[in-house]
């Protein structure tokens, strides 16, 4: 008989607020809220790290026990976070001299950090009295999870739990070498093949392999997968079958203009252009840009695949060789070399381009708010969050045609802009197709043009804040996707 109300885990490495790097945080923190609401039980399983959001917590010991890495044995507790926080349960698994440090990723040890925590993570399901019907496994630092469920011969209690990995990066696999094998609890060696890929230990493709799903979270990035995936390729395709793009969505909740705490004013449909104005007059002035130019930003991670190595050639053919009238705002860090060249450009476009390196939730928000445009040259984009956030604010994303992009922004057309009224005006954004610094540049110019056309820019922007991205519909298919096995 099929259970109405199927009871998931997630497991995870990052999970808004608690400890956040990029998107997969956002989709941990919201995800398993929404499907709650759908009535499917949702709990998430995290390591505990040591940082200044857990610290004034409401936390309770549920589980202690130890685990081994070879002949070293780590104690570890298991620790509900009170649901009052994030709207489900979360726990925290709390490995004594692995997890329990400020770092999420970048440790030397991370082999040893995430093994361990996997390890902890499929013990404590194991203990527990009422067993899941799935457990939802995300990116490669969970994904020894399907192998071990199955194969591992203290997990034999869960080898018939359907497992489902959801793909948000595929850049990152996680491999390691044959020397660490010994982190691994005991498991069937006639099976040992499925940890391989290209001679390395490489838990994104054995998840791939094992998992009873595999989904990515867009339809075009799974497409795209399939010959671009960081030499994973072969795999995917030879697993299509079980293969499946389900786009995010961003919590409504959270992201919502006319309740954000985080801004200067708030606003909705009707004062839009004022609450768009007044948060881009702080942005301006803390900035030192000027109020009465267009506002185009970019945040995000300084990393190859989000094109951010060209920001600032594409700046300085914006102000150079196109002599635009444009303000630019660039929130971010990553990439040492990419900092020093945007670091390098401020003197020269003083009073009209501005960077802040770091991580500033409250600025990001702001910069959503007060902006006209928010610029992704991805190369590559498995969903994109940033987007989204962006439309929800009357912000019109400027994008490179790939993955999630793909799903969610349409190019506005120009010509129909000046021949049709503004509901005949398709799109919601400015699309370019690849990534050069030119190309970049090109698309801003549009973008631009776009603004000085001041009467279909205002009444199409009013138009965004109701294009609906919010989870119920992406927590519906994950759903749909865990009844296929109960
Ligand atoms: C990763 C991807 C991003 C996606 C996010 C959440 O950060 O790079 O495209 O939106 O995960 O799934």
């Amino acid at each position: 008989m099929q259970t109405l109300s199927p009871f998931v885990i997630h497991i995870t490495a990052e999970c808004f607020p608690i400890a956040k790097v990029g998107g997969l945080a956002d989709v941990a923190g919201a995800l398993p809220k929404y499907q709650s609401l759908e009535r499917c039980s949702s709990k998430l399983i995290m390591p505990y790290y040591d940082n200044s959001y857990i610290k004034d917590k409401k936390v309770e010991v549920v589980f202690e026990h130890s685990l081994h890495l070879g002949s070293t044995t780590y104690t570890y507790q298991v620790l509900l976070l009170d649901p009052c926080y994030l709207g489900f349960e979360v726990y925290l698994v709390k490995i004594k001299d692995l997890t329990d440090r400020k770092e999420i990723y970048g440790c030397a040890d991370d082999v040893a950090r995430f093994t361990a925590f996997q390890v902890a993570a499929t013990q404590f399901i194991n203990s527990s009295e009422k067993l899941p019907d799935i457990i939802h496994c995300h990116d490669h630092h969970t994904g020894l999870v399907p192998f071990f469920t199955k194969y591992a011969f203290e997990f034999e209690k869960l080898k018939d739990i359907p497992t489902i990995i959801t793909i948000h990066n595929a850049q990152y696999q996680g491999y390691f070498g044959y020397d660490k094998l010994y982190y691994l609890p005991d498991f069937d060696h006639k099976h040992i093949g499925l940890l391989d890929w290209y001679g390395s230990i490489n838990p994104l493709a054995c998840a791939i392999k094992c998992a009873w799903k595999v989904t990515t979270v867009s339809p075009s990035y799974m497409n795209e997968l399939q010959y671009k995936a960081n030499h994973l390729e072969a795999l995917l395709m030879s697993e299509s079958q079980k293969c499946t793009g389900i786009l995010n969505g961003i919590d409504t909740q959270l992201w919502n203009p006319a309740t954000d705490k985080m801004l200067v004013t708030n606003y909705d449909q009707k004062n839009i252009s004022n609450g768009k104005q007044v948060n881009k007059q702080w942005l301006c002035e803390e900035f030192d840009l000027n109020p009465d130019l267009p506002l185009v930003s970019f945040i995000g991670r300084f990393v190859y695949e989000k094109g951010s190595d060209l920001l600032a050639e594409s700046i300085s053919y914006l102000y150079d060789k196109m002599g635009l009238e444009v303000n630019i705002l660039v929130l971010g860090s990553g990439d040492v070399q990419t900092t020093q060249s945007l670091e390098d450009i401020k003197t020269a476009y003083k009073g009209k381009y501005s960077l802040y390196v770091g991580y500033n939730e409250k600025l990001a928000h702001r910069i959503y708010a007060g902006s006209d445009f928010l610029l992704m040259p991805s190369r590559v984009e498995p969903c994109g969050l940033n987007q989204m956030y962006s439309l929800r604010y009357g912000t019109f994303p400027i994008v490179h045609h790939v993955g999630g992009l793909k799903d969610t922004i349409f190019n506005i057309d120009m010509q129909q802009v000046k021949q049709s009224g503004v509901d005949k005006i398709n799109g919601n954004g400015i699309v370019f197709h690849e990534v050069t610094s030119w190309n970049i540049a090109q698309a801003v110019s549009k973008a631009i043009h776009f603004y000085h056309h001041t009467y279909w820019f205002t009444a199409k922007r009013e138009q965004l804040l109701a294009i609906d991205h919010s989870w119920p519909r992406s927590a519906k298919d994950y759903i749909d996707c865990y009844k296929e096995y109960l």
